[in-house]
């Protein structure tokens, strides 16, 4: 059976294109299925935005080839769990949500990491090393989640 994850922020166009990128580079893609979508709907269509595009190519994946979408009602019966970047996206999606399985698919990216922060800040209005410092802390969480897929496929 192939598990379904759903990267979500608020534009997709930064944080959550780097998320997709950065699971799928870590999991087996006959068994973990990873898009990405955003709340806001100011960016359909376009690709993610160049320094996110820089910071994934300098760790050697290519994120280029992702296009901006808006997260839509209908995900939550399509995916099998919605990670979200911030508080904010957190309440976007959940004020979509039906009913309480679809509630209880969505967490904070962060809190699959031991990190003392809870949420990945958005870098939109930051230079390149805001992107480098999201990256990390998107790598940490998706590290975690990947080991827990590894872990299941492996028993
Ligand atoms: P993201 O960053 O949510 O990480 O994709 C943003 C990108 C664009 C905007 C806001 C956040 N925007 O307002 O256009």
């Amino acid at each position: 059976m192939v598990t379904k994850v759903l990267m979500v922020c608020l534009g997709n166009i930064c944080r959550s294109p780097l998320a997709e990128g950065i699971l799928q580079n870590k999991v087996n893609p006959d068994n973990v299925f990873v898009d990405s979508a955003g709340t806001g709907g100011y960016h359909i269509g376009n690709e993610p935005d160049h320094r996110s595009i820089n910071v994934a190519t300098k760790y050697g994946i290519d994120i280029s080839k992702q296009r901006c979408r808006k997260f839509k009602v209908e995900d939550f019966d399509e995916f099998d769990m919605i990670y979200v970047m911030d508080k904010s996206n957190y309440n976007d999606v959940i004020a979509l949500s039906r009913s309480n399985s679809d509630k209880n698919k969505v967490q904070l990216l962060l809190s699959e990491s031991d990190l003392e922060i809870l949420e990945v800040p958005d870098p939109y209005y930051d230079e390149q090393d805001g992107f480098e410092y999201v990256y990390h802390l998107i790598d940490k969480a998706c590290e975690e989640i990947a080991m827990k897929f590894n872990a299941i496929q492996d028993s």
